[in-house]
């Protein structure tokens, strides 16, 4: 059985519907940004700060080449993941691509909980997030399935992913 992705902008719930998603299935669960922090025994902030965000980039389409090898798994990706088109490629090549949304409120109040995404740790971090919304919304058309989670939780997303995938026969075959 394909693999279950998420792609979608940081705050849209990738991680949170992702694991709830492949515990519901009773499959395995991936998050890209942990697998990169436990590769590199560093923080994501870390390696922004000392590497730079091209090191990161090169570090994620690693993980995002070892993990499209993966069958019936759970993956949550990062939101910059859809901006080397390679990567996309890969993980549309042996898995569902569904893509999470939300408006830019819900954005930056969901990022503004956590100190952990070194791309939103600025001042202008509201105007950078429009303008960064604006300028990857295009990438994320690709899905197979896109849902707005502004109102809604991760539970009801999950119930959307499962009636989708249940539909389009992407439950069926062996794991
Ligand atoms: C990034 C999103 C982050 C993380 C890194 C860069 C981005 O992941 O990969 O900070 O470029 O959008 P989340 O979308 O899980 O926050």
């Amino acid at each position: 059985m394909k693999n279950v992705v998420l792609i979608g902008f940081m705050g849209t719930g990738k991680t949170s519907t992702g694991r709830l998603l492949a515990s519901r299935l009773g499959r395995p669960f991936i998050d890209t940004d942990q697998k990169i922090e436990i590769e590199n025994n560093m923080t994501i902030s870390e390696m922004f700060t000392v590497y730079g965000e091209q090191f990161f980039r090169q570090k994620e389409q690693e993980v995002i080449s070892k993990v499209s090898r993966y069958t019936c798994t759970v993956i949550a990706t990062g939101g910059g993941v859809v901006l080397i088109p390679e990567n996309l490629a890969r993980l549309k090549s042996n898995g569902v691509l569904i893509a999470l949304t939300a408006s830019l409120d819900v954005i930056l109040e969901r990022t503004s909980r956590r100190n952990s995404r070194p791309l939103l740790d600025r001042p202008d971090r509201d105007a950078i997030v429009a303008k960064m919304l604006q300028e990857r919304s295009g990438f994320y058309n690709s899905a197979d399935l896109s849902i707005d989670t502004s109102e809604k939780t991760p539970q009801q997303v999950s119930d959307m992913i499962i009636t989708f995938l249940r539909q389009g026969g992407y439950l069926r075959g062996r794991c």
